[in-house]
């Protein structure tokens, strides 16, 4: 197990720069997801870490060791680097037995076939596969056939474990299973793990701490409960679970919605137009408060998501009691946060 720091690391291809400076500690055994939407550089970090990219500039340490420093000519190749890494595609040899697969990466690494079975059968095991060794991938799920690649990568006892989108291709009962299952074998190995999304439920349920990135910059770096509840600007609070975001003018250092007063903290935010953000859960029905139309109702099992026209603004609530659509309502706010208007 080991750190993994990046300091001002960065990528382009040609003249577009894709990572712009990330600079990232990331403690032995923790685990990091890096979230943000397609194209905001999540993959190139992940694989600078690994080292199948070449950064154009900065430095990238596992543990003590430099792996990675153009200025100093320094760049230790991926199989040198002994991390663990599981992607999107499952990557499985298809023409190689379950067990061969995770056999493969030892015997590069010159173990001994003794050495080399106990480690097979002890990745297997943590990944609920050790009963299905002999099988070809083919005769596999996808979800067994990800597990086989998870086993390849916790076989050869990595530094680090590097996984990228690694539920994606699986359905949603699927994704839950693996997800909890990978919670647990970190719960066990203690693994430094980073862990790319961009489905920000699977990083708020499995991380210590999430990375937004955006435009290959970070913009906020916390755990899960922070960048929920305290997120930085109005871009992270919209990617970063449910949000909707409602105009309004800022006066003193208060705001009102239709008319009624509603309590923000608007410290160090100028006067004038600003967005208030407000999450589903946050949304109560009141006797009396700001008017609300409900537009439409979905059920949603243990409760129920209504839209809201709230003074011209559509807004997602979440509620225990059913409404219908056209019911003229009331609602308060719970807990809202206040961004300028020109926050991305
Ligand atoms: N080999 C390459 N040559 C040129 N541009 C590239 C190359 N690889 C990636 N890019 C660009 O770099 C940017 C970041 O790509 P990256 O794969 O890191 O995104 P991502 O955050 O993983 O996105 P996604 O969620 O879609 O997987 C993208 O704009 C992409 O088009
Ligand atoms: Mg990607």
């Amino acid at each position: 197990m080991a750190s993994v720091t990046l300091e001002n690391i960065q990528k382009a291809y040609g003249d577009v720069q894709v990572v712009r400076g990330v600079d990232l500690a990331i403690a032995d055994g923790e685990f990091v997801a890096l979230l943000g939407p397609s194209g905001c550089g999540k993959t190139t970090t992940l694989r600078m870490i690994a080292g199948l990219e070449e950064p154009t500039g900065g430095k990238v340490l596992i543990g003590d060791e430099i792996v990675s420093n153009p200025a100093q000519n320094i760049f230790v190749p991926p199989e040198k680097r002994r991390l663990g890494m599981v992607f999107q595609s499952y990557a499985v040899w298809p023409h190689m037995s379950v067990a061969q697969n995770v056999a493969y990466p030892l015997k590069l690494q010159g173990s001994g076939r003794a050495e080399r079975d106990v480690a097979v059968q002890r990745a297997l095991d943590m990944v609920q596969l050790g009963h299905l060794g002999k099988r070809m991938p083919h005769q596999l799920s996808g979800g067994q056939q990800q597990r086989v690649a998870l086993a390849r990568a916790l076989a050869m006892e990595p530094r680090v474990l590097l996984l990228d989108e690694p539920l994606s291709n699986l359905d949603a009962h699927l994704r839950e299973e693996l997800r909890r299952e990978i919670s647990l074998i970190r719960a066990r190995t203690g693994l430094t793990i980073v862990y790319v999304t961009h489905d920000q439920e699977e990083a708020l349920a499995l991380a210590d701490r999430i990375v937004i990135l955006d435009g290959g910059r970070i913009r906020q770096a916390g755990p899960p409960p922070e960048v929920y509840t305290a997120p930085v600007d109005a871009f992270v609070g919209g990617f970063i679970g449910k949000a909707s975001f409602l105009p309004v003018d800022l006066v003193g250092s208060g705001v009102k919605v239709a008319g009624v007063d509603v309590a923000v903290d608007a410290e160090g935010l100028p006067e004038g137009p600003a967005q208030l953000m407000l999450r589903p859960e946050a949304i109560v029905l009141s006797e009396s408060g700001i008017p609300a139309k409900v537009t439409s109702v979905t059920y949603l099992g243990d409760r129920h998501e209504l839209w809201l026209d709230i003074a011209g603004t559509a807004v997602r609530a979440h509620v225990e009691t059913p409404a219908a659509p056209g019911d003229q309502v009331h609602v308060s706010f719970t807990r809202v946060k206040l961004f300028p208007v020109d926050s991305p």
